[in-house]
């Protein structure tokens, strides 16, 4: 692999973590540091997830999540959110599209009432489309929130259980309540801009997430960064409250 263009020499790609998770942040600062507004830093942020979507897919990972738009994120300027809703439409319909070609497996995290009609047909659409295709899944969080998924989670048990369908509740029970069921958990969650915390990202999932931070914001992010935090991932030891 030492002189693989795409791959930093680093990487071993037999021991890829299977499912990666990315809090894509900074688009907001990457812009005003241009002196552009916030809502430019977002168009940017989606041509980087295209092409981080894309090299995972390449080099083999099963799972990417990736946080676009939390249910806090609503508290933000009318006009931003406008702009990033419609950026998500634009990506929809452009993924749809391409949708042969690129064989990502879709799923969405998150509340989907509070989106719009259009959105929520194009999210429908493209899981049905997507449903048979294998080798990399994309999980799109948009109005996601670990809280929420997790209050989610509980009414629908309790309704079950209300109804005497519920099964014992276990830890595996309840993991298929939530918006991730069947999903194995992130081995890795990276978050870009130097904030250091999850901000209701997979509180559930990440339990045991091998957690990176970098610098660098979202929009400026590539492959040889994904390859800085792979590597990372390969070097820590993981013990799961075990011993070596
Ligand atoms: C991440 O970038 C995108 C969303 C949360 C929708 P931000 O918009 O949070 O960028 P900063 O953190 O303000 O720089
Ligand atoms: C987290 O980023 C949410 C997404 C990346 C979608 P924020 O920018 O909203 O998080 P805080 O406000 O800095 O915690
Ligand atoms: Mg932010």
């Amino acid at each position: 692999m030492a002189n693989d263009k795409t791959t930093a020499p680093q990487v071993d790609l037999s021991r890829l973590p299977r499912h990666v998770a990315i809090i894509l942040d900074g688009n907001g600062r990457w812009a005003k540091k241009r002196g552009l507004p916030r809502t430019a830093g977002h168009a940017y942020g989606a041509e980087a997830f295209r092409r981080i979507g894309n090299y995972c897919k390449a080099i083999g990972i099963e799972y990417l999540t990736v946080y676009a738009f939390s249910t806090e994120n609503w508290r933000r300027p009318p006009e931003e959110v406008r702009t990033i809703m419609s950026i998500f439409d634009k990506y929809m319909k452009e993924a749809l599209s391409i949708m042969e070609r690129d064989r990502f497996k879709m799923r969405f995290f998150g509340e989907r009432s509070g989106l719009s009609p259009e959105l929520q047909r194009l999210m429908a659409a493209a899981e049905e489309k997507s449903t048979h295709y294998d080798g990399c899944q994309m999980n799109l969080c948009i109005n996601y929130g670990g809280r929420d998924e997790i209050l989610h989670a509980v009414r629908r048990y309790a309704e079950a259980y209300k109804a005497g369908t519920a099964p014992e509740l276990t830890e595996d029970v309840f993991s298929n309540y939530l918006y991730s069921a069947g999903i194995p958990d992130p081995d890795l969650i990276i978050r870009t801009s130097g904030e250091q915390r999850l901000s209701n990202f997979l509180p559930w999932q990440g339990a045991y997430s091998e957690l990176y931070f970098t610098d660098v914001l979202w929009p400026d992010f590539t492959e040889r960064d994904m390859d800085a935090a792979l590597a990372e991932f390969q070097r820590r030891d993981r013990r799961f409250g075990g011993v070596k």
